[in-house]
């Protein structure tokens, strides 16, 4: 709005400005015309004497009363109103009829001119403005005046006249300024309108809000007032709803004994939240690192139940009890993992043919080409069926809350809902939905589509997704789209779509047991051979192409070569879980994260100094937590990801407000996370700086940033992600009951 107070003002300027100079410029005119039209008649007045001169000198000796006829002549210009003969004393001896008899003719010279030059003074006849021109005539002895009257009537026509085009061309001035002032004024509008338009689709695509660079600063700031208060208002909508705002697991607890009571709580995934594997005679118990687990994870603890999920542990047949369940957490148990078991073969199709060569990468656009062959495809089919009858199995009523999680299962909704018809199935698919054109060449596409819809409720990180995922169903199939409910009404069924940003415990179990940040600091700095003093940049995630690693490491290669001072002063600790290793794709990676290590290390590193520390080794959370809590900066560069927990860990791991976050715009977590750095990884260069920037930010700089996001992440922890899908799920249960009334069931 500041704009168009400030295009008001300057037209007002204008307006005032050319009010002012029309006010100055009319008696200026007046003046001059005056000056003018005095000077033309004098020069006249000149050239008529000059012309008959010679005629009255003549005549000056002899009978002058013959010159009447001839001024007569001379007074039928207009502008000439009588002629005239003054004698020595001033007295008029011949004039032509106008010529007022009493006129004195002895007008002083000008200061400073001769007896002999021509004189003029103005004066009034009969209310008439009148020149009168003396010029000394000398002839045969005798001296006399000739006195010529001009009217100057004409003179206030021409101030009129000029004072008429002077409006004129005010008004044309004020007409041409006032339209370029509402041009553009309507120009700066439309931009505007346009930016905060685009900034409310942004926040409504849950797209982060857009950089400096693209943005004018004002318009900026206006458009992130905008985004605030619609937040605002979203909150308030949904605290008016009943929604808590401060969730914990009591709150979730709560809230599942108040809304879905006697509800029995399943959740299925791939990967199981406990692996127990053997090492030698021992069994040991190893948490994945996976971001399905570690927020999915604190939810069953709060909300108890089943959780199904592949035994894929070397140890995990011999943990489980007859029928393939196990308590967990091992310590302190509170809920059941029931195990699924699956051979080596079919393993290859379902895990890493379809799911992890096939959906993963047709998912993320990182560039790598997806594979689909029929024969994971049919795998695939086979495994999802065998979670779906395990679960039908465990339930133990007709209307269980299932919680359905990621690509590997995209079947499962719809096999469930054939077995289970009043089950409330809660999908949530935990990487971006791609745009239907890229979605489009999955040979199995309506399949899939058909098995999410099956669902009661299907839940993705942002409302970008959710959009890709309505564009797709809009293209490939046959059912009704209700964007006003964010629902799909598919054979009959309706499925609700909706974004669910996911996120993590709060407090993280992992920071109740850490030291405080400064033993953290000296613990990670021992552990490397670091000086105490040295910069400490850290990366943690499985060793996935679509994290963005090898872009980071020559991020690092390009800081150190552009900023040299930084050799031997900054760290970088990268930390890689290996996974899916047996494909080609992720064994290439792995080799060129290694070779590139290798590189930077022999061009920057010297005696004492390795600039990268390359870790391939799975890192329980504690120790995760304990290097976030080391690091002066995280560096997150993945190249397309549903959310990335990893963003979020780190800014719950610094409790003392300090470090600086780096995180890439295709991370969904970048759409919460807007006072990292926030970078694009495919620019190595920009994330370079980005990382020098982050080495030298100061710590206010630090701590304001870090407050706001720590804020953001307590707020919106996983327990009211879990909180909010399940508050979904209670209302539509509720009106699938009055709708069962309705129908007499
Ligand atoms: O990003 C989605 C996700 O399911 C994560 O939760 C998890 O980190 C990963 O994909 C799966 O990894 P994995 O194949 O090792 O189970």
């Amino acid at each position: 709005m500041k704009q168009f107070t400030r295009g008001a003002i300057v037209l007002a300027m204008a307006v005032a400005a050319l009010a002012g100079l029309f006010a100055a410029l009319v008696p200026l005119s007046n003046s001059l015309i005056e000056q003018w039209a005095r000077r033309d008649v004098e020069l006249r007045s000149e050239l008529v004497f000059n012309s008959i001169r010679d005629r009255v000198e003549r005549e000056l000796a002899g009978q002058t009363q013959e010159l009447i006829p001839f001024f007569q002549r001379l007074t039928t210009d207009e502008r000439i109103m009588a002629l005239g003969l003054c004698d020595a004393e001033g007295r008029i001896t011949v004039a032509t009829p106008r010529m007022p008899r009493d006129l004195d003719c002895r007008i002083p010279p000008a200061a400073g001119a001769s007896e002999s030059a021509a004189r003029f003074t103005r004066v009034r006849i009969a209310g008439e403005r009148v020149l009168i021109g003396v010029f000394p005539i000398a002839a045969a002895g005798q001296s006399a005046h000739l006195v010529i009257l001009h009217e100057l009537g004409f003179v206030a026509d021409r101030i009129v006249e000029a004072r008429w085009y002077l409006m004129m061309v005010g008004l044309a001035l004020l007409l041409l300024v006032g339209a370029v002032t509402t041009l553009m004024v309507g120009l700066l509008q439309r931009r505007y309108m346009r930016a905060v338009l685009s900034s409310i689709q942004d926040l409504k695509a849950g797209r982060p809000a857009r950089s400096r660079s693209v943005m004018d600063p004002r318009v900026q700031e206006e458009s992130r007032e905008i985004r605030g208060l619609l937040r605002d208002f979203r909150e308030k909508i949904r605290q008016e709803d009943g929604t808590p705002v401060e969730w914990s697991p009591s709150t979730l607890q709560d809230l599942l004994e108040k809304e879905l009571p006697d509800a029995e709580v399943f959740v299925v995934s791939n990967r199981e939240p406990y692996i127990h594997n053997r090492d030698g005679d021992h069994i040991v118990v190893q948490r994945p690192a996976s971001g399905l687990v570690s927020a999915l994870e604190p939810v069953m603890r709060a909300c108890g139940g089943v959780w199904v999920a592949h035994g894929s542990g070397s140890a995990d047949r011999d943990t489980v009890d007859r029928e393939d369940h196990v308590a967990v957490p091992p310590a302190k148990p509170a809920y059941r993992l029931r195990r699924i078991w699956i051979t080596d073969e079919e393993q290859e199709g379902y895990y890493y043919g379809l799911s992890n060569e096939g959906l993963w990468p047709l998912c993320h656009l990182a560039y790598v080409r997806p594979i689909f062959r029929d024969s994971d495809w049919q795998q695939y089919v086979a495994i999802n069926q065998r979670f779906a009858d395990a679960v039908v199995r465990e339930a133990t009523r007709p209307d269980p809350i299932i919680m359905v999680q990621d690509y590997h299962f995209a079947l499962l909704p719809r096999m469930i809902r054939e077995q289970l018809p009043k089950a409330t199935i809660l999908t949530f698919w935990h990487i971006p939905w791609p745009n239907a054109e890229a979605f489009g060449i999955c040979p199995w596409k309506e399949e899939i589509i058909a098995g999410l819809l099956g669902s009661t409720v299907l839940g993705f990180h942002t409302q970008a997704y959710c959009n890709n995922f309505f564009e797709t169903v809009d293209r490939f199939m046959e059912s009704r789209i209700d964007r006003e409910h964010r629902s799909v009404v598919f054979g009959g069924e309706e499925t609700m779509v909706r974004p669910y940003p996911i996120s993590i415990e709060w407090p993280p179990a992992a920071l109740l047991s850490q030291q405080p940040v400064e033993a953290c600091r000296r613990a990670v700095r021992e552990r490397y051979g670091l000086s105490p003093d040295m910069k400490v940049g850290v990366g943690i995630e499985r060793f996935d192409y679509t994290k963005g690693i090898l872009d980071r490491l020559l991020a690092i290669d390009e800081l150190l070569t552009r900023q040299p001072e930084w050799k031997g002063r900054f760290t970088f600790i990268q930390i890689v879980a290996p996974t899916r290793s047996k494909l080609a794709s992720y064994t290439a990676l792995q080799e060129d994260a290694v070779r590139i290590t290798a590189e930077v290390n022999a061009r920057h590193g010297s005696e004492g100094y390795q600039p990268i520390h390359l870790v391939i080794r799975h890192h329980e959370p504690e120790d995760v937590y304990e290097l976030f809590r080391a690091a002066d900066i995280c560096v997150v560069s993945s190249l397309h990801d549903g959310m990335n927990l990893v963003a979020k860990e780190f800014v719950a791991a610094r409790d003392d407000e300090q470090g600086t976050l780096v995180l890439s715009r295709f991370a969904g977590a970048s759409s919460e996370l807007s006072e990292a750095l926030i970078i694009n990884p495919y620019d190595v260069q920009g994330m370079a700086e980005a990382i020098g920037r982050a080495l030298v930010m100061p710590e206010a700089e630090q701590r304001e940033r870090m407050r706001l996001m720590r804020s953001h992440v307590r707020e919106r922890n996983v327990y009211r992600w879990a909180g909010q899908i399940l508050l979904d799920a209670s209302r539509l249960r509720k009106r699938q009951r009055v709708q069962e009334f309705a129908n007499g069931d």
